[in-house]
Parts: structure tokens; sequence; C-alpha cells
């Protein structure tokens, strides 16, 4: 199905009002992220990617403001999401910018849908069109900013030694395949479903993992993040993040089209 045009949704969008920071707290919030960080800049842009079917004022909009493209509606996105949804200045934001266009649309629905949790995104999803959702992920997957250098990372050398070796060859005992066997040889994604695991924060990573075990993250079943992030321990977890946030990232980044051999456990949000 093709996604909505622009004018389309901009019809179909609800209306929304903006949360209240002050009174609303954010329980999914990963540890280590300010309140104000996270609230600051959607206050200003939620209002672009909501706010435009509001017909009473649609006479004064259409003078004021830019054209109604799909970039214009993201920017909403990229106040947290950086530009071109490169990932944010400080490191806690991921990078929406390449993946594969089917995982950027699965997230949003699952978003929207109660599998993921961070409450600001729930939010900016809530009550769209999948053909709205599919056509921001379309754009976002479309986009190839370059990607800033990997932030240091502080680890010993046998913790990066430990994440090197589950991310290339994973842990027979453990019954947890290598993570490139499915992430793709140099770890850029699959297309259409599967995402990259370089260019993302060490914080980021280790919160998605903490996510799947307790359930707060979730995809479709089987869920194979799932049952690879319960097999491993907290030690693997923050091990392998710690390797996969030191990595460069290849040039180019973009994701696989097909993986390397059939996936070792089946993935129900991979068609
Ligand atoms: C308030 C800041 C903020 C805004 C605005 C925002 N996001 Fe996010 N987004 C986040 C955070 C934080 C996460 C990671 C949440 C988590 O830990 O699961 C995220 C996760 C995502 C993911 C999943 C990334 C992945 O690799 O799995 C996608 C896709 C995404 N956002 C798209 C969007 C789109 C599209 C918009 C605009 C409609 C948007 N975001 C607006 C903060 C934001
Ligand atoms: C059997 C295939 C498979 C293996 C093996 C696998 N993954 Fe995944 N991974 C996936 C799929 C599929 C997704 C997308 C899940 C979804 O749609 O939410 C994913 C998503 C992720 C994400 C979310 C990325 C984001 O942007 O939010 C992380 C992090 C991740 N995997 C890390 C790993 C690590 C680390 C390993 C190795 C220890 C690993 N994966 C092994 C299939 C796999």
């Amino acid at each position: 199905m093709r996604g909505a045009t622009p004018h389309e949704t901009a019809r179909h969008l609800p209306m929304m009002t903006l949360p209240d920071p002050v009174i609303r707290p954010l329980p999914g919030q990963p540890p280590g992220v300010s309140l104000r960080r996270s609230v600051l800049p959607v206050a200003a842009s939620l209002l672009l990617l909501v706010g435009l079917p509001c017909a009473g004022q649609a006479q004064v909009q259409a003078r004021t403001l830019p054209p109604d493209t799909i970039a214009e509606r993201v920017i909403a996105c990229t106040a947290c999401h950086g530009n071109q949804g490169r990932a944010g200045s400080d490191g806690f934001y991921p990078r929406i910018a390449g993946k594969p266009a089917g995982y950027l649309a699965n997230q949003l629905q699952n978003f929207r849908d109660g599998r993921r949790q961070y409450p600001l995104m729930i939010y900016m999803v809530d009550h769209l069109s999948d053909a709205y959702l599919k056509e921001m992920a379309e754009y976002f997957a479309a986009q190839h900013p370059p990607y800033a250098p990997p932030q240091p990372v502080t680890a010993s050398a046998a913790v990066l030694a430990r994440g090197r070796q589950l991310v290339e060859s994973g842990d027979k005992q453990r019954e947890v395949p290598a993570c490139s066997a499915c992430h793709g040889a140099n770890l850029t994604g699959v297309v259409p479903a599967i995402p990259g695991l370089v260019g993302l924060p060490r914080d980021y990573l280790s919160a998605q993992f903490g996510a799947w075990k307790n359930g707060a993250r979730r995809a479709a079943a089987p869920d194979c993040m799932a049952q690879i992030a319960q097999r491993l321990s907290v030690d693997d977890i923050s091990a392998a993040a710690a390797f996969l946030a030191s990595l460069p990232v290849p040039s180019p980044a973009t994701p696989a089209r097909a993986p390397a051999g059939p996936l070792p456990i089946t993935c129900g949000s991979v068609p």
C-alpha cells in the first residue's frame, strides 16, 4: 500500500495537546536522562507534526507555515533524533537515518501499539495511521547523513574482547548466535527489517537489552531479541554494548540486501 501524501495526512492527523512535562512522570525513561533534556525540543516542534489539521487556523497557517512536505513535518522528530535523523549530539537519542524502512515502520507501530515504552515517542505516534508511519519510515530510511565519530568508550580490554566475541562468534553454551549472523557481516543491518548495530550510543544499546529482559520492549513473536536478551548476563550485555559503541562505522553503512544465511533463530518481525 502506498503511503498517504502529505496533504492526505494533513487532513487525517488527529488533534493533540502537548503533554505536561511537569506533572507527567516518565516511567520508561532510561537512566541518565533529565526530563528537561527530553521535553524541551518537543514542545517547540510537536506542533509542526500535529498542528496542521487545526481547521480554524488553516488560513492563517497557510500564509505563515513552510510548505507541507514530509521533510517539514518530520522536523518534530529531528528535534531529538538530529538533523535528518543522524542521532542527537549528546549520544542518547538513537540514529534513525538510513535504517531499513521496514524496521523503522515496525518500531513506530511498536511505540503506538504498546510494544515499546518511551512515553514521548508513544506520544508522537499515538493515533497516527500505518500509512503515515510508513511514510515517515521511508523518509528516514532514505536519509544518509554522515556519522559522527564514535564517542570515546571507557571499558577494559577484557570487556571489549568479550564484547567482540559475542558480536562476531556468539556464545554456544548460552545458545546465543553471533550478532553478525542476523545484523549483517559488517553490522549495518539487513533489509527490510533488521537494524544496524553500529553508530548507536552505548547507553541506548544497554537500555534496549534491559527493556527486552523486563518485557518493556517487544517485537512480533517469536521475539528473537527477547530470547537473546534472556540468555545473556548483565555483564555480557554491557560488554557487547561497549564493543559495538566503540566501532567505527563502515562506509558505506547501508544495510545488506540479504543475511549471510538463514537466520539462526526465527524472528517474527522479519518477513
Ligand atoms: C522527545 C524526543 C523524541 C522525539 C521528538 C522523537 N523521538 Fe523517536 N525516540 C526517542 C527516544 C529517546 C528513543 C529511544 C527510546 C527507547 O529507548 O526505546 C526513540 C526511538 C525512536 C525509534 C526507534 C529507533 C530504533 O533504532 O529502534 C524510531 C524509529 C523513532 N524514534 C522515530 C521517531 C520519529 C519518526 C519521530 C517523529 C514523529 C520521533 N522519533 C520523535 C526520542 C524522540
Ligand atoms: C536471530 C537473529 C538475531 C540475532 C542473532 C541478533 N539479533 Fe539483534 N535484532 C534482530 C532483529 C530481528 C531485530 C529487530 C527487532 C525489532 O523489530 O524490534 C534486532 C534488534 C536489535 C537491537 C535494536 C536496535 C535498535 O536500533 O533499537 C539491538 C540493540 C540488537 N538487536 C542487538 C543485538 C546484539 C548485541 C546481538 C548479539 C548478542 C543480536 N542483536 C543478535 C535479530 C537478531
